[in-house]
């Protein structure tokens, strides 16, 4: 378990290439991840070229692992394979829906993290790029995904130049609950939290933003209401146009 404990995010990657070999041996042991009823509702788009990243890198908001890393890997929640499977057999897909919508999601997920978790094995540094979230047309667009395809993750992949940056975590209490789930008093949560809220790197963001206290970084410049609203007309839009909401 050791390696899964001192894990971190890799965000700077040396030129050392990723053989197609490596690669194509992780994306296919990732594909051992449990899968809803096996239908394997993921595909991935395999970005390497110079010129496929830097079109891809706006809509990640130029964050520069995606020019950096020597592979990005959009994950997607796939039911176009299936349903197109289905009406050549003769079978009544009825996929474009949000239950389906959902059952693919987690797939794309689970494999995706079954590709970082089999990668670091390797050695390799992974970053997840929450950004595919935000601009998911930009990304359906720049990567030609038809309906019932979804980008669900991004990963920058490669061979780490520096260690990444140590993180907390909260403790186990306030993730496990005990045969029913017990909403912790206000005192308690904050006892939770006093880790995180001490911990020096999180002092750092609080005083270099100008804030009370973490929970207003995250709030008033991490992850604001009004981004979040924003983003969220855009995704519903976004899913209608892919098939998945009526
Ligand atoms: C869904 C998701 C989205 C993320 N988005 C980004 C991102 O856009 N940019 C980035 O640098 N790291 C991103 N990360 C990495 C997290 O910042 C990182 O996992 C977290 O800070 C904990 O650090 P650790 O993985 O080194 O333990 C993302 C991780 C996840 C799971």
């Amino acid at each position: 378990m050791n390696s899964f404990k001192t894990r971190r995010t890799i965000r700077k990657y040396s030129d050392r290439e990723v053989s197609n070999e490596l690669l194509n041996e992780i994306l296919a042991t990732a594909m051992r991840a449990p899968t809803c009823g096996n239908m394997q509702l993921y595909s991935v788009v395999v970005t390497r070229s110079e010129e496929g990243k830097k079109t891809l890198a706006p809509a990640h908001f130029n964050q520069p692992m995606v020019t950096q890393a020597p592979v990005v890997l959009t994950v997607c929640a796939d039911f176009n394979r299936f349903t197109r499977w289905c009406s050549l057999r003769n079978a009544d897909a009825g996929y474009d829906n949000f239950i389906s919508l959902v059952s693919a999601v987690a797939d794309a997920s689970i494999y995706a993290q079954q590709i970082v978790a089999i990668a670091e094995q390797q050695g390799l540094g992974t970053c997840y790029l929450g950004t595919v979230a935000y601009n998911a047309p930009q990304v359906a667009d720049v990567l030609g995904l038809p309906s019932l395809v979804v980008p669900v993750a991004c990963i920058t992949l490669g061979w780490p130049e520096s260690e990444g940056e140590e993180t907390e975590r909260l403790p186990l209490e306030a993730i496990v609950h005990e045969e029913k789930y017990r909403e912790d008093s206000d005192e308690r949560i904050l006892e939770l939290f006093a880790e995180k809220e001490a911990f020096p790197a999180n002092i750092g963001y609080v005083r270099e933003n100008g804030k009370e206290n973490l929970a207003q970084v995250f709030t008033d410049v991490r992850y604001t209401r009004q981004a979040n609203e924003h983003f969220s007309g855009i995704a519903l839009d976004y899913l209608r146009k892919a098939g998945f909401l009526k």
